[in-house]
């Protein structure tokens, strides 16, 4: 991913974010979630992060084509140092690195807020998620069986961890 950078989201990110993570839902490789997101509420969850959570764009060409962020694992304070992690990237863009350039400046900016630790819960079923995190050094924890009902049908979740 050579002509791209990295940099903090602003307000003006939402409606790619929105974009690009509508993409993974109706994919359905990436998450349980399954109702569309709009511009106005990822500008409003933009609006709601705190500084330990940023969100990050990668943009080529000056586009936006992928955005991460870390996310609070548990509201519960013993949990403070771990980080959960959500990483997309454009369907146009995938599979060429942006996702690995994102996630290597996701554990990055972990080290830097001084979390212990980043987690992530996926389905094992997503190969570029499974090749990308075991890549970036993570292990698996375990496998949920049956863990959620996505249309109609019982999917496995995988959870994953790296200690920073
Ligand atoms: C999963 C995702 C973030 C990976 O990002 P990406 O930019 O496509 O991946 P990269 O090109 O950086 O590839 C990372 C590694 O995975 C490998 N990889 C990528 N796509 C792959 C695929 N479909 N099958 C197997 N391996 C794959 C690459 O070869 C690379 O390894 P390498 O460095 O040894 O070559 C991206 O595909 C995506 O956003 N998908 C939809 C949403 C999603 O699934 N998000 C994750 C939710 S858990």
């Amino acid at each position: 991913m050579s002509a791209s950078r990295v940099r903090p989201a602003v307000e003006a990110d939402a409606p790619a974010i929105c974009e690009i993570g509508n993409e993974g839902i109706e994919d359905r490789l990436a998450t349980l979630e399954t109702e569309l997101r709009t511009p106005q509420e990822r500008t409003r969850w933009l609006e709601g992060r705190g500084p330990r959570h940023p969100v990050v764009v990668a943009e080529d060409g000056g586009r936006v084509v992928a955005w991460g962020s870390l996310n609070p694992f548990s509201p519960r304070d013993a949990y403070r140092h771990v980080a959960d992690f959500s990483i997309y990237v454009a369907r146009s863009h995938r599979g060429k690195g942006v996702g690995k350039v994102l996630l290597a400046r996701l554990v990055e900016l972990a080290r830097e807020h001084g979390y212990h630790k980043m987690v992530l819960s996926a389905f094992p079923f997503n190969p570029a998620g499974m090749a990308l995190y075991e890549k970036l050094g993570f292990r698996t924890v375990g496998i949920y069986k049956e863990q959620g009902l996505l249309d109609g049908r019982w999917v496995d979740t995988i959870v994953m961890e790296k200690l920073l």
